[in-house]
């Protein structure tokens, strides 16, 4: 009997705090200085057309670290994230650095209500693509109504080629004598790229888990916008250059609609409580 693949629904809950967590901080933060972060946070204002004044949304907002330099840049700025712990840490960045223009919140994405409240929905450093593709499509569509007409969403992850067609299939980080090591699979039917991750720090046991997240071709994603209502989708690099085949990262910048006659409703989500989640 052939055998069948399941696609991309209905998929098995992981645990995403166990992911996003002070072992994350402690791994990924030598490499997110503070000059890389102005530098993202510049390039994100270039492609939102942000200055002084405007009000942004930091989708996935981590520990605060695209949504402060945003808030230096001029502009006031919303950080949600349902990761506590980074949550806490951005409301202590913010407060030690005296900027105005910072709120941030615990919160899942899944049930934002916002609507027509910002210039700029930011999704930066691979925060899209860890539900199944029912949950992750009605979120696009969330992120639109969130959207003054004509403002846009930068939504920043991994190149699909470059870790599909990675030969190794491994990432090390290491601090100190601290080591953390994935182990990754990309599963070229569901799109997803499965990673088992084992930490080992502080001269404790290592731990181990697996998380996945859902990876695109520029026409995959670029459909999945224009299928939630946004017009006028271009790719770039992590430098906001054209993307190419072997670019590092993809950016992609999508248009909510000035004109009320483009503007799609069909597209938004249901009422929360209904049907959109995974976990
Ligand atoms: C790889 S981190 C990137 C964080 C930050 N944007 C940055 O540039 O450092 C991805 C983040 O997305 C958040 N995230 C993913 N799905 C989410 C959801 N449904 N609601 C809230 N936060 C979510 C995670 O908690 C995590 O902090």
């Amino acid at each position: 009997m052939r055998r069948e693949r399941t696609l991309n629904h209905d998929l098995d809950p992981w645990d995403q705090a166990a992911a996003f967590d002070a072992d994350y901080l402690h791994f990924y933060e030598p490499l997110l200085p503070a000059e890389l972060n102005a530098r993202e946070a510049e390039l994100i204002c270039e492609l939102a057309a942000l200055g002084p004044g405007r009000r942004v949304l930091d989708a996935g907002c981590g520990h605060g670290r695209i949504a402060l330099e945003l808030a230096r840049l001029g502009c006031d700025v919303v950080g949600i994230d349902r990761s506590a712990v980074f949550v806490e840490r951005a409301r202590h960045d913010a407060a030690a650095s005296g900027l105005g223009g910072l709120h941030f919140e615990v919160g899942d994405l899944r049930a934002l209500e916002a609507e027509r409240e910002f210039d700029a929905v930011v999704h930066w450093f691979t925060s899209f693509g860890y539900q199944d593709d029912p949950s992750d499509r009605a979120l696009l569509a969330r992120f639109l109504r969130a959207l003054l007409p004509g403002g846009r969403l930068v939504l920043e992850t991994a190149n699909l080629f470059q870790e599909a067609l990675d030969p190794s299939g491994t990432g090390v980080k290491r601090v100190d004598r601290d080591l953390m090591v994935d182990e990754k699979h990309f599963d070229a039917v569901t799109g997803h790229l499965h990673v088992h991750r084992t930490i080992a720090r502080d001269g404790r046991a290592p731990r181990e888990l697996d998380f996945r997240v859902r990876l695109f071709s520029v026409p995959e994603l670029a459909g999945w916008l224009r299928d939630a209502g946004f017009e006028d989708v271009a790719a770039h690099d992590g430098t906001g250059a054209p993307f190419e085949l072997d670019s590092d990262r993809l950016v992609l910048v999508a248009h909510r609609p000035r004109s009320a006659a483009a503007d799609r409703t069909d597209a938004f989500p249901p009422a929360p409580g209904s049907a959109l989640s995974d976990d």
